[in-house]
């Protein structure tokens, strides 16, 4: 993709300095882009075609409080020249301290011709939005064709945006979702509704939010502790799983009833399984039937029956995140939003 070169060289010789300058973007900013989560899921499914060409090691972190970390996710994706870093934190009781949200962070772009950055933007919008877009991915591809009822358990920020992009690849007609925040809950139901137009029962209980549901995300805070608050007996025939959260909401009983264990990328999950606490009594990587982008691809089968039960226990990728924030950078300068600053 000779032209993805040049395109980004032009920029970078005629709209900013090279190494000099950046492009800074807000959160605010990026919303003003008029990117939509149907954009996100079309560029998402494009790089899962081109995934077996990027460089992409395991996230690195560190860990300043109880039930927290900051992340530094960096990721190379050759067919886009997409280079950077996404550097993100997710801090419990954030919203109650200091009224933030859980994610936090910064999403860095990078020459891969010099090597220095050109962009730091929020990394809030397309953390959220590339999660739901992988999600909706896994959807189109392993649930049923005939799926018709989302459960969702931990209504916060990513739950609306997979409320929102699982409605795009499937004809959703009733959403239910459990949330222990009733404040939570009733922002959930309102924005979807009114996003989606379709019809959101909240439950009071997460078992209500699993059971007689073609699709279940899960999408709770990692916590040291998990809280597996869903239930083997509760998960059945045909059911599609796309926890967001590792194992923080369904713990090993749960993997162990999957008749296809799918992830997005299987080194990462091989790095979390060997070298941290997550994903305890989950199938070891080499028993992983596959990656989420192998399915795309068509070099692994993806449903093969109405009745299998099926789980995509996406990680998150820094690849995602480059090829979102690649793409707002274009349109950012298109568009002329954001600001420039000088670096050197
Ligand atoms: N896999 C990925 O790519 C990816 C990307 C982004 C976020 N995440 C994860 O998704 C999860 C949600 O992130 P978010 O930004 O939406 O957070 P958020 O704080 O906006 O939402 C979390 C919600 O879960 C609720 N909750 C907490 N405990 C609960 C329980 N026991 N039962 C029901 N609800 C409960 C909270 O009240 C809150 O409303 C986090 O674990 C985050 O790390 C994963």
């Amino acid at each position: 993709m000779c032209h993805m070169k040049a395109r980004l060289d032009k920029i970078l010789e005629t709209k900013l300095k090279r190494g000099r300058e950046i492009l800074y973007l807000s959160r605010k900013d990026i919303e003003q882009l008029g990117v939509s989560i149907t954009d996100v899921i079309e560029w998402i499914e494009e790089l899962f075609r081109i995934k077996k060409e990027c460089e992409l090691p395991p996230k690195i972190g560190i860990h300043t409080r109880p039930d927290s970390f900051i992340h530094a996710m960096p990721a190379w994706v050759p067919p886009l020249k997409a280079a950077g870093l996404k550097w993100i934190a997710g801090y419990l009781n954030n919203r109650k301290r200091f009224g933030l949200p859980y994610l936090t962070g910064v999403l860095i772009l990078n020459d891969p011709e010099s090597g220095a950055p050109y962009a730091i933007m929020d990394c809030t919008w397309p953390t959220e939005m590339r999660t739901a877009a992988v999600s909706a991915i896994s959807a189109k591809y392993l649930a049923r064709k005939d799926s018709k009822v989302l459960g969702i358990i931990g209504l916060g920020v990513q739950a609306r945006r997979h409320a929102e992009a699982i409605s795009k690849v499937l004809k959703i007609e009733k959403i239910k979702g459990y949330d222990i925040s009733k404040k939570a809950a009733e922002f959930f139901k309102s924005w979807v509704e009114k996003v989606t137009g379709t019809e959101v029962e909240l439950v009071d209980s997460p078992e209500k939010a699993v059971v007689d549901c073609d699709i279940v995300v899960t999408a709770i805070p990692i916590t040291d502790k998990p809280q597996h608050v869903v239930k083997p007996e509760w998960i059945k025939a045909g059911m599609t799983l796309l926890p967001i959260d590792f194992d923080a909401a369904m713990g090993a009983e749960i993997a162990a009833k999957v008749d296809k264990f799918y992830t997005d990328d299987l080194e990462q999950y091989a790095y979390y399984w060997e070298h941290t606490p997550y994903f305890e009594g989950y199938p070891p990587p080499d028993k992983a039937v596959g990656e989420v982008a192998e399915v795309v691809r068509g070099e692994k089968p993806g449903r093969e029956s109405n009745d299998e039960i099926i789980m995509a226990n996406n990680l998150g990728l820094a690849i995602e995140d480059m090829a979102v924030g690649i793409r707002l950078f274009y349109v950012a300068i298109e568009k002329g939003i954001g600001k420039k600053l000088p670096l050197l």
